[in-house]
C-alpha cells in the first residue's frame, strides 16, 4: 500500500472500507472533538456505519468524484483527510480534515493537504481546490490561511446542524496561485 511520510513517524495512506473496524474505534476515541464540526463523527457509530461511509468514498474514488486518507502516527490511526468533491469537468475539488487534539499543532493536516493539492493540480489538472468551514471554526480557518487559502465569501445559513442554521465561510486556492512546497528549489 502507499504510504506518503509526512513526518519521521507520521504517514498519510488510503482509508478503505477494510480498515472500517480500526476506523470506528478512532471515532469512538475523537467524537468529542470532533462532533462539534463533522456530521460524520455522530452518525459513525460502530464498524458497520464506519464500513457503510468507507464503502460510499471507496465507490467515490472507484468514479474519481472522491476520496478519504487516513494519517497514522506510530501505525496508531490519529486523523484524516479527504476530497469530499472531486469533479473534473470543472476542476474543482474540496478538501475536509480532522486530527487528534494530541497530535494537533504538529504541521500534519498541513502537510497532508499540500501533498493532496500537489496531485490535485499537478497531476489532474485541477483548478480550484476549496475549503468549507463554519466562522467559529477558528483552527480550522487558520489552518485553511496557512495553506495560502483566500476567503471568497459566505453562503449564508446554508448548513443545517445541531438545531441551528450555520453560515459557511468558503476559503479556496487556484492553480495559478499554488508555490509547490514539493517543487525543488529553483
Ligand atoms: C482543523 C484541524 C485539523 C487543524 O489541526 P492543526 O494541527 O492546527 O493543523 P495544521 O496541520 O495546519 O498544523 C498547524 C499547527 O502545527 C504547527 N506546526 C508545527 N510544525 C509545522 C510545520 N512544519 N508546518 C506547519 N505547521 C506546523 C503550527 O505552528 C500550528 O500550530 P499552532 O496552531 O498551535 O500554532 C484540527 O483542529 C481538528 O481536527 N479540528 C476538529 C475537526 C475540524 O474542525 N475539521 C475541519 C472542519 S472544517
Amino acid at each position: 500500500m502507499f504510504r506518503h511520510p509526512l513526518t519521521p513517524d507520521a504517514t498519510l495512506r488510503p482509508l478503505e472500507p477494510w480498515q472500517a473496524a480500526e476506523f470506528a474505534a478512532y471515532v469512538d476515541r475523537a467524537r468529542p472533538h470532533l462532533a462539534p464540526w463533522l456530521p460524520w463523527a455522530e452518525t459513525i457509530v460502530d464498524e458497520s456505519s464506519a464500513r457503510a461511509w468507507l464503502q460510499r468514498y471507496a465507490d467515490r474514488q472507484a468514479d474519481d468524484s472522491g476520496r478519504v486518507y487516513g494519517i497514522w502516527v506510530s501505525d496508531s490511526l490519529v486523523g484524516g483527510t479527504l476530497f469530499r468533491v472531486f469533479d473534473t469537468q470543472s476542476g474543482l475539488c474540496e478538501v475536509g480534515v480532522w486530527l487528534d487534539p494530541a497530535v494537533q499543532g504538529r504541521g500534519l493536516v498541513g502537510r497532508a493537504v499540500e501533498h493532496m493539492v500537489e496531485w490535485a493540480f499537478r497531476e489532474r489538472g485541477m483548478h480550484r481546490v476549496e475549503w468549507r468551514v463554519v466562522p467559529t471554526n477558528t483552527r480550522s480557518i487558520t489552518a485553511a490561511k496557512r495553506l495560502g487559502m483566500t476567503r471568497d465569501g459566505v453562503l449564508r445559513e446554508v448548513f443545517p446542524f445541531h438545531g441551528t442554521r450555520h453560515d459557511i465561510e468558503v476559503w479556496s486556492l487556484l492553480a495559478t496561485e499554488w508555490r509547490s512546497p514539493e517543487a525543488p528549489p529553483a
